[in-house]
């Protein structure tokens, strides 16, 4: 089987076409490297024995994706390509809407001219907004999002929605991601942010080898446990092999189909920072500052409905994540940049 992957370079793209391959689906990858490295091809062929297909170019290039879809017999497409910094898309906010919005509504149009009618789409748990109740499934409310970048992937859900309505034969699957971290226990691929991390994880990644001073701990004075902000933070590898159990279970069932991709469990900033220092084998310095506007408490995932509907369930556990993590970053302190 032949999956067209957007975005195939990017963090969860490249960990997904490893993951793909090792199950015996083809990735075709289509990216325009504006946030990550051709080298994440090389990798990805250490890995697997296998160079993927890959065409540098944007989601957005309607010739190309034809072109595309006429060279491959394609059979679904896994779109993660897309702009993803909070604070960016509030200062960028019509590169936010033309990317994520527009890109996707390009991609939709092309396969709909090749008859290709199978898409996964990289949502986030940010469609969910501020929830009034944890865990959350995927009938909570959504909508109430705080910022472009959100609004975005509302509206990416939205305009599919309202495609399927109109579209019935197609299968539509849009994953909610919840805070994917970690990387490929090999050391080989991870993430790899520009400049100063904006996420947790990759900032503490980068204290523990030395390119940062301290954690900033955004606010201790959330109604939580320890007082600071808890999150579902997932293994990388999980959210990859989510991907898969969802082309196989749903990817060819007519059907607007709507996940949740977490752990179903919270972890606040200090447990993660703790958890880190003992995978780094050193304590890691951390300052408690003001809160980060535009953040929440608490948010996890109830992963039920993947777990009984797609037979998938995060396996990895917060030691992994964190060892993980700390194998790539100690081997690849600059990323991917030689
Ligand atoms: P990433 O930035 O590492 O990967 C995105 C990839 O898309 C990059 O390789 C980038 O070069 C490419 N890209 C961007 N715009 C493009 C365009 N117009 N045409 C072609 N390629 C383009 O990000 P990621 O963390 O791997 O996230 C993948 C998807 O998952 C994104 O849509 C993101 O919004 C979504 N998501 C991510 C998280 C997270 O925490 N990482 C959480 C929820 C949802
Ligand atoms: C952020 C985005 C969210 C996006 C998600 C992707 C914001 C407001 N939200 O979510 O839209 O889908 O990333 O993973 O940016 N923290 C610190 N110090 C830091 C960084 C973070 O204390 O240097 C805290 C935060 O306050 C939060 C937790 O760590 O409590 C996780 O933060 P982060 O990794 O940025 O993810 P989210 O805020 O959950």
């Amino acid at each position: 089987m032949k999956v067209l992957v957007t975005g195939g370079t990017g963090y969860i793209g490249s960990h997904t076409c490893v993951q793909m391959i090792d199950a015996g689906i083809e990735p075709i990858i289509v990216d325009n490297l504006c946030n990550s490295n051709q080298e994440v091809l090389n990798r990805i062929e250490t890995l697997t024995g296998k160079m993927p297909t890959f065409y540098q170019g944007d989601v957005r290039d309607e010739s190309l994706l034809d072109a595309i879809f006429a060279e491959h017999k394609i059979q679904s497409v896994i779109h993660f390509a897309g702009l993803k910094a909070v604070g960016e898309s509030v200062s960028k906010p019509l590169e936010y809407y033309d990317n994520n919005v527009n890109g996707t509504l390009v991609l939709a149009r092309s396969m709909k001219k090749a008859g290709v009618k199978s898409i996964v789409f990289s949502s986030s748990a940010t469609v969910y907004g501020d929830p009034e109740i944890v865990p959350i499934t995927e009938s909570s409310p959504t909508g109430a999002t705080t910022n472009p970048y959100g609004r975005s992937k509302y509206m990416v859900e939205q305009c599919l929605s309202d495609f399927y309505q109109a579209e019935s034969d197609w299968s539509i699957t849009l994953l909610r991601y919840f805070n994917p971290v970690g990387a490929h226990p090999s050391g080989l691929m991870g993430e790899d942010p520009q400049g100063i991390p904006n996420n947790l994880m990759p900032y503490v990644a980068q204290v523990a080898v030395g390119r940062r001073e301290h954690v900033s701990v955004f606010g201790d004075d959330y109604p939580t446990p320890d007082g600071t902000g808890v999150r579902d933070y997932i293994h990388v590898l999980d959210l990859a092999d989510g991907h898969i159990a969802a082309l196989n279970s749903v990817g060819e069932k007519q059907g607007l189909h709507i996940f949740n991709l977490g752990t179903g469990k919270g972890s606040s900033v200090l447990e993660m920072i703790q958890a880190f220092s003992q995978a780094c084998g050193h304590e890691l310095k951390y300052q408690i500052c003001a809160r980060r506007p535009g953040d929440i408490a608490e948010c996890w995932s109830s992963s039920e409905k993947a777990e009984k509907e797609l037979g998938w369930k995060a396996i990895r556990t917060l030691v992994d994540m964190t060892k993980d993590a700390w194998s790539w970053q100690s081997k690849n302190p600059n990323g991917y940049h030689k």
